[in-house]
């Protein structure tokens, strides 16, 4: 059991459902993928930023993250690894393929379930980035995208040069409902 920081997971297909993480070959997680062939991707918060960070800078090998940070780790349904409870959503995941590049390993996973706490989704049952508090690692510093810009296909409804769209009705502190001209 052990946890790992790792920006570079993300969705590979809908159809099948499947999301992917690489790891260098090197980390103590790449080892245990390859061992067990499971894993679970938890999306952390802001609130347990420390948390990810710390995770990011020792090793399981050596330290026994889950102690060393106080997260608490939940039993999963269809996989050996735990969800982490502080994190409002967990994907359980299989590995289907793994393929080695140079630096990083590529893990792509069937995605076994999905876990989101209720307190993150809107009326639709989609995650908010703003209830879940999303972290974004760019240029090496973690920021917090929290400023709702406009919703998918928007161009097709606005002109040119709009770079506000449609607000998201209900969403918490979103912009107001209507169609914006870029102001800022
Ligand atoms: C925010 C953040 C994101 C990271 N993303 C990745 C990643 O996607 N892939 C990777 O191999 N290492 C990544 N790292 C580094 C690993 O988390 C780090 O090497 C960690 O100590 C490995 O732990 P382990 O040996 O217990 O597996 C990241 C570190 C941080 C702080």
């Amino acid at each position: 059991m052990n946890i790992c920081a790792s920006a570079e997971t993300f969705m590979v297909s809908l159809k099948p459902n499947l999301m992917c993480t690489c790891l260098r070959p090197q980390t103590f997680s790449n080892g245990l993928l390859r061992e067990t062939g499971e894993w679970v991707i938890n999306f952390p918060s802001a609130d347990i930023l420390w948390q990810v960070d710390y995770c990011g800078q020792v090793s399981g090998r050596d330290v026994d993250k889950f102690a060393a940070t106080g997260l608490t780790p939940l039993p999963a349904l269809h996989v050996r690894a735990p969800l982490i409870k502080e994190c409002p959503i967990n994907v359980e995941c299989r590995v289907r393929e793994l393929a080695s590049f140079g630096s990083h390993d590529l893990f792509v996973g069937d995605i076994l379930a999905i876990h989101a706490d209720e307190e993150v989704l809107d009326e639709e049952e989609r995650p908010n980035p703003r209830l879940m508090r999303v972290v974004a690692l760019c240029n090496r510093e973690y920021w917090q995208p929290s400023t709702y810009l406009a919703r998918l296909r928007f161009s097709q409804s606005n002109p040119p040069g709009t770079v506000r769209g449609l607000a998201p009705e209900a969403s918490p502190g979103s912009a107001p409902g209507k169609t914006e001209e870029a102001s800022e």
